[in-house]
């Protein structure tokens, strides 16, 4: 019912012809994958390059933030009319290295997804804890929090028309995947959370895993009841890996 979802979170890596390169091989490589939808989210200067190598294929595309603004003097920032302008089907919003390294909180978090929603870009809201978090057992309250931001200020319906990506920091980039178990938990705490409040959204909404998967981890993974497909950083810019990973349902 819940069509998997795996992701490519490129970000800030590749040159024109390395991601000329990747995607001729994700379109050649793409064209057996049947169960999983495929998305790849590049740097924002490659999007207009994608978006003409990939349309008519069946790899969507989109992006790794949204502005929270619609437009005006905001130097250096993205609308999501810009976005929709290239057909981007998904916008990032959240990813962990945005709220710790540029200060997203949680409010920022909440508009861009309203941004993106109004726009008709669908959000891909990341969660997670970091290892302090984890290991003072408050996993489940700081998702909670991360959750609830974006739900107060979009309403709960909001979260059938987004995707969410379970993401713990201590797993992305460090090799230091979540265990299959581990992963579920959380996933069935945010399945459970939202079924409080609506039961159809919580069913429908896809949760992706994020954080180190690989394409020797992806299946054991992706087998866990509420996990929907993979947020793929790493991996993702290896075609044959990534490939391997959209093949492991
Ligand atoms: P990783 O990144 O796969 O390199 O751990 C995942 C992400 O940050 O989305």
């Amino acid at each position: 019912m819940r069509k998997p979802l795996v992701a490519g979170n490129w970000k800030m890596n590749g040159s024109s012809e390395s991601i000329k390169k990747l995607l001729s091989a994700l379109i050649k490589g793409a064209k057996s994958v049947k169960n999983a939808e495929i998305a790849v989210c590049p740097p924002y200067i490659y999007i207009p390059g994608t978006a003409g190598m990939l349309s008519g294929t069946n790899i969507v595309w989109g992006s790794q933030n949204v502005a929270t603004e619609e437009s005006g003097a905001y130097t250096g920032e993205i609308a999501v009319s810009m976005l929709k302008d290239f057909k981007c089907t998904y916008a990032i919003v959240g990813h962990s290295e945005r709220r710790t390294l540029y200060g997203d909180t949680d409010q920022v978090v909440a508009d861009r997804f309203a941004r993106a929603l109004a726009g008709g870009v669908t959000p891909m809201l990341c969660v997670g804890e970091t290892l302090a978090e984890r290991e003072s057992g408050s996993t489940e309250a700081v998702v909670e929090r991360q959750l609830k931001a974006v739900i107060d200020k979009n309403g709960i319906q909001s979260i059938a028309k987004c995707v969410i990506a379970y993401e713990p920091v201590w797993a992305i980039g460090t090799g230091k995947t979540a265990s299959p178990e581990q992963a579920q938990d959380v996933h069935a705490f945010i399945r459970n959370y939202l079924a409080g409040q609506d039961m159809q959204v919580a069913n429908g909404v896809r949760i992706l895993y994020g954080g180190s998967v690989n394409a020797g981890n992806a299946k054991e993974l992706f087998a866990k009841a509420d996990i929907d497909g993979g947020l793929i950083g790493g991996a993702s810019l290896k075609a044959d890996d990534f490939l391997t990973i959209c093949n492991s349902f």
